[in-house]
């Protein structure tokens, strides 16, 4: 099994949502807990999907990972010299900043229109200063050249603006690649771009790190995309994991009942071999603090007395890893989904946007 290339352990990010005169009207401090304790490894040179429905906490998880916002507990052990990056600060913090870096979904807001491409993708070598001046046209151009930019001499002092999203958003991974990150987060790159694009990114990806061993945590919307992309993928609900493992564990065979109500909800091509599609009630509990138990509950056909506790993530049998955060496989517990009348009253469609 491939080393670890960061642990992520009772990781929380609670926002705090009433500042000045809201909180002092309401006396009290509101907080959207984004992530609420999750613990997952990130293994050299995969890389590892996030998936989950809008406001389940995966850009803020990735933010947290590359240190661009304070965690509010945890611990996030990165690298050989397992360097805890939640304390980070100065010189430390600045070393970490070469080490990960993070790709954002809008690469219309993410790049600055009045730097030509040379002068955009070197700021963070001029940053950093660990490449003399005279060595940047040729490491900029090698970093164009493998976002697949080619040839770069073409590019180098054309601006932004004159590039199409897809041109674009490889100049913000060629800007990411400049540093020799060991570690990229990729927040939906490509969903704001053409399907036609959309392919040629993804080898781009596939290909840094089979060739350089780069890591990757990649965040999508699309399991059909993550399942072609992924060794292995977390599936997040309300701030926590429900469930992660290897990809096709999770996607071909999914355990949690969440999980398996967004599988059978992605379109398939055959319409013959179209599945039951799970339907699930849409309501949402309050997101403000905690949630009691499993955070699924209200929304899972299958509850039963044990859901009011927190369940935590457990190990399945089977050659391939596949944990699941749901008492219905607790060892303890005898029933199984096949035992429990799943409660599908509420004929709501299911849906994840
Ligand atoms: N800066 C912030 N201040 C307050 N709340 C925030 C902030 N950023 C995110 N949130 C809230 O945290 C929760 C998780 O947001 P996050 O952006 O991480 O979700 P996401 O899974 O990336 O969603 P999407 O798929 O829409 O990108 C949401 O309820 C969101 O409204
Ligand atoms: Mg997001």
């Amino acid at each position: 099994m491939a080393e670890t290339l960061m642990e992520v352990r009772g990781l929380k990010k609670h926002y705090p949502v009433d500042t000045g005169l809201l909180k002092k009207l309401r006396g009290e401090q509101r907080r959207v807990h984004a992530v609420d304790g999750v613990d997952f490894d990130i293994r050299k040179g995969e890389i590892l999907g996030l998936a989950g429905e809008s406001g389940c906490g995966k850009t803020t998880t990735g933010k947290c990972l590359t240190h661009l916002v304070e965690v509010t507990d945890g611990t996030m052990t990165f690298g050989d010299d397992r360097i805890d990056i939640a304390g980070l600060s100065g010189p430390e913090l600045k070393a970490y900043r070469r080490r990960a870096q993070i790709i954002f979904q809008d690469p219309f807001e993410s790049i600055n229109d009045r730097f030509t491409i040379r002068k955009w993708v070197g700021e963070p070598l001029k940053i950093h200063g660990i490449v003399p001046e005279e060595g940047f046209e040729a490491k900029i151009s090698n970093c164009l050249e493998q976002s697949g930019l080619t040839p770069a001499a073409e590019y180098l002092d054309r601006f932004p603006h004159e590039l199409s999203g897809g041109q674009r958003q490889r100049i913000a991974i060629a800007r990411a690649l400049v540093l020799d990150p060991e570690f990229i987060v990729a927040d939906e790159p490509t969903s704001m771009l053409d399907v036609s694009v959309r392919a040629g990114l993804l080898r781009v990806f596939k290909k840094l790190v089979e060739e350089q061993g780069v890591t990757v945590l990649y965040i999508s919307h699309d399991l059909s995309l993550l399942r072609y992309v992924c060794d292995r993928i977390g599936i997040m609900y309300q701030g926590e994991l429900a469930e992660i493992g290897d990809s096709d564990a999770v996607l071909q065979d999914p355990k949690h009942p969440y999980t398996q109500a967004l599988v059978s909800a992605v379109p398939r091509s055959d319409p013959l071999t179209k599945r039951e599609r799970v339907r699930i009630p849409s309501e949402v509990v309050d997101r403000y603090g905690g949630i009691e138990g499993c955070s699924f509950k209200d929304r899972c056909p299958y509850r039963f007395e044990r859901c009011e506790e927190k369940p935590r993530l457990v190990a399945m049998d089977g050659p391939v890893e596949q944990r699941v955060a749901c008492h219905l496989y607790d060892d303890a517990v005898e029933e199984t989904m096949d035992d429990i009348e799943p409660d599908f009253e509420e004929k709501k469609t299911f849906d994840i946007v």
